[in-house]
């Protein structure tokens, strides 16, 4: 499947920044599509108009739609969703749930997102946990081979980002989900930047559980997010908070969870981001996802190939497999004033000052990149205005 040129006609006619706009900071907050952006809009002014709880009655099908979209863009159930306000606090709910014995141990990756490696160190703390950085192969991924090393008896979780913050690189999700179902380790993927990029088909990686937010490569609303957990899985998590949405209360003694995913939810939601998300996926599905990655990639291709060709530039992306985060560093200028100096241009990129990439970055002696993340409405003339702005910076 590919992008054809009618769909890039449709995705920039309903991408109404992009006239005189050129967004390459996907990866931090996409630009909406307007039919997602009207729709939002309209569920807010009619929350305005007529109440929220009213509002929520007249949408209900548009809400219990965000898990009919959310499945079939994963392949899994729709009950197997839950709606949540963002990735970290999807996986929070997840990740707080196993529980864990003195000497248990979590594997994950030098690329794992900060505030994991954050949540690990506290579960480490409360109950005398390992957590294992598996090192990287020759081409900066999870070296499979190492991992499946690392299985032993004391591994709990396999748990890693499909794609860091701060780089292009995109983890073997599929091959840790083999090294995982071998060993019978639950698996933890986040796909924060991922959903919405490349297609993610659960049954074919073999995660458990996996995490991703609305607002990036899903183009939806802001302070969304969304979590699979596999049927399987569910009673072996304890969501760390429930409450009367997530639970029935049967008598002041005693209560109940929800069946499915909802266990993990809030009773108390943004439903209008809720109802958003799930147009928003829809339009993704509308265009499929693997021709949006093949154009997302061929993009990002063609900004590297032209980035390593100014003076000055050093790529910073690792990985066999390289997606839409172009990541880079200058010698002549520090990134912050790159980007100031792109925005004068009308151009977004962002900074991963590595918060977000600490163990890579530390490892790696990085600082700093400049983000310059890309989507399929984007085109090959706007690299060639970013690169000429670029050159003219440093
Ligand atoms: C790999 C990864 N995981 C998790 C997150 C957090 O997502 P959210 O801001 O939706 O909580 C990010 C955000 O950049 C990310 O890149």
């Amino acid at each position: 499947m590919t992008f054809s040129k009618d769909d890039l006609n449709r995705a920039r006619a309903e991408t109404r920044a992009c006239e005189d706009l050129i967004h390459f900071n996907n990866a931090g907050s996409s630009l909406m599509p307007a039919p997602v952006a009207d729709y939002l809009h309209e569920f807010l002014r009619e929350e305005e108009m007529n109440g929220g709880y009213e509002t929520a009655d007249q949408e209900k099908e548009a809400l219990e739609n965000f898990y009919v979209s959310s499945s079939k863009l994963l392949n899994c159930k729709p009950d197997e969703m839950a709606f949540a306000e963002n990735a970290t606090r999807a996986w929070d709910m997840a990740f707080y749930g196993f529980s864990f014995s003195k000497g248990d141990r979590i594997l994950t990756t030098m690329s794992e997102y900060g505030s994991n490696v954050i949540a690990y160190n506290q579960q480490a703390e409360r109950y005398g946990l390992e957590v294992v950085f598996v090192p990287d192969d020759e081409y900066g991924q999870i070296d499979v081979c190492a991992l499946r090393q690392a299985i032993d008896d004391r591994v709990k979780l396999i748990s890693i980002s499909l794609i860091p913050t701060g780089g292009g690189l995109v983890n073997p999700a599929e091959a840790v989900g083999k090294v995982a179902r071998e060993a019978g380790v639950p698996y933890l993927l986040d796909a924060c930047q991922g959903v919405g990029h490349l297609p993610l088909d659960v049954e074919k990686i073999g995660c458990d559980i996996l995490s991703g937010t609305g607002r990036k490569y899903l183009r939806g609303p802001r302070g969304t997010g969304l979590l699979y957990v596999r049927h399987e899985m569910m009673d072996k998590l304890v969501p760390p908070f429930l409450d009367q949405h997530a639970a029935d209360l049967i008598s002041p003694g005693e209560y109940k969870m929800l069946p499915d995913a909802k266990r993990f939810e809030n009773w108390e939601q943004n439903f209008a981001g809720k109802a958003g998300l799930g147009v928003a996926i829809d339009y993704a599905l509308q265009f499929g996802i693997e021709s949006i990655q093949h154009r997302v990639y061929m993009l990002a291709d063609k900004l590297r190939n032209g980035l390593s060709e100014i003076d000055g530039i050093e790529l910073t992306d690792l990985g066999e497999e390289k997606c839409g985060i172009v990541t880079f560093r200058a010698a002549q200028a520090g990134c912050e004033s790159i980007k100031s100096g792109l925005h004068k241009h009308r151009i977004n990129v962002s900074v991963s000052d590595g918060s977000g990439s600490l163990v890579s970055f530390q490892d790696r002696d990085i600082t700093e990149v400049v983000r310059a993340s890309v989507h399929y409405f984007n085109t090959e003339e706007e690299i060639l205005f970013f690169l000429d702005a670029l050159e003219s910076i440093v």
